[in-house]
């Protein structure tokens, strides 16, 4: 199996390039070698003549990686799924581009951390979604959930979608946890969805005021990252 491991969520904006980005962060300061990669970014920004992806630019500069190109290898303007952004843009997604970036980043890394797009079950193209990458990069993975209200459903949702499937799940990181003032639902879920599932819950990262992907902040993400996700188990 190769080594790495794919970041999926229960939905956009759960903190996928938060997750991605924190355990690069850690892993490197442990020496290990780790490339980043955002097979398709949508919702990009126009910078002269080409589109950036502020996800990409967060995991790139987290994992301080040397090949910008291998990080995020299709791009598009428009903040829709990739299958329905290649339509309104008139660009093929290249799923060749996707193969060869990761094929690439696992001879250069010693550890390929992927962020996906949106959910599990989000079209990439005709009759591909990502899950169809996931099994095509056949890595492991980690379901990234919020911890509030609806996060049984959802993460259950996700779950069954990647046990069908045959999907390894490393386990569940549940995020923006607040810092005070725990609803019920915030308190009591993540046991729930461990009893229900029998999925290790891998840890919960509190709301980090300071941290920003948009404008590339990182806050302390890798010491409050070292000190609640257990890194170990996403590892073995
Ligand atoms: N733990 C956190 N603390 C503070 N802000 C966060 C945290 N997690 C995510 N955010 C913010 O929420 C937004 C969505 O997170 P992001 O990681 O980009 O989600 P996704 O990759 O799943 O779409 C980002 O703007 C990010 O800055
Ligand atoms: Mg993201």
């Amino acid at each position: 199996m190769p080594r790495g491991i794919f970041i999926t969520g229960t939905d956009t904006g759960v903190g996928k390039t938060v997750v991605a980005a924190g355990l690069a962060l850690v892993l490197k300061s442990r020496g290990m070698r780790v490339g980043v990669m955002k097979p398709v970014a949508t919702g990009c920004s126009s910078e002269d003549d080409h589109l950036v992806s502020s996800d990409a630019v967060y995991l790139f500069e987290a994992a301080e990686n040397e090949y910008a190109p291998l990080t995020s290898p299709v791009r598009f303007k428009n903040p829709v799924a990739p299958s329905i952004a290649s339509v309104y843009e008139q660009k093929e997604t290249d799923l060749g581009a996707i193969r060869r970036a990761f094929l690439e980043l696992q001879k250069h890394y010693d550890y390929v951390i992927v962020e996906g797009i949106g959910g599990i079950l989000v079209p990439i193209k005709k009759n591909y979604l990502v899950a169809n990458l996931i099994r095509e990069m056949a890595l492991p993975i980690i379901i990234v959930s919020h911890v509030s209200l609806g996060a049984i459903n959802h993460t259950l949702l996700t779950v069954d979608s990647a046990l069908i499937r045959g999907f390894l799940i490393k386990g569940v990181i549940f995020n923006r946890a607040p810092l005070v003032n725990y609803s019920l639902a915030e308190l009591t879920n993540p046991r729930v969805i461990h009893e229900l599932t029998g999925l290790p819950v891998l840890g919960t990262l509190p709301d980090i005021p300071e941290l920003d992907v948009d404008r590339c902040r990182f806050g302390n993400l890798k010491s409050i990252f070292e000190e609640r996700i257990n890194v170990e188990g996403i590892l073995k």
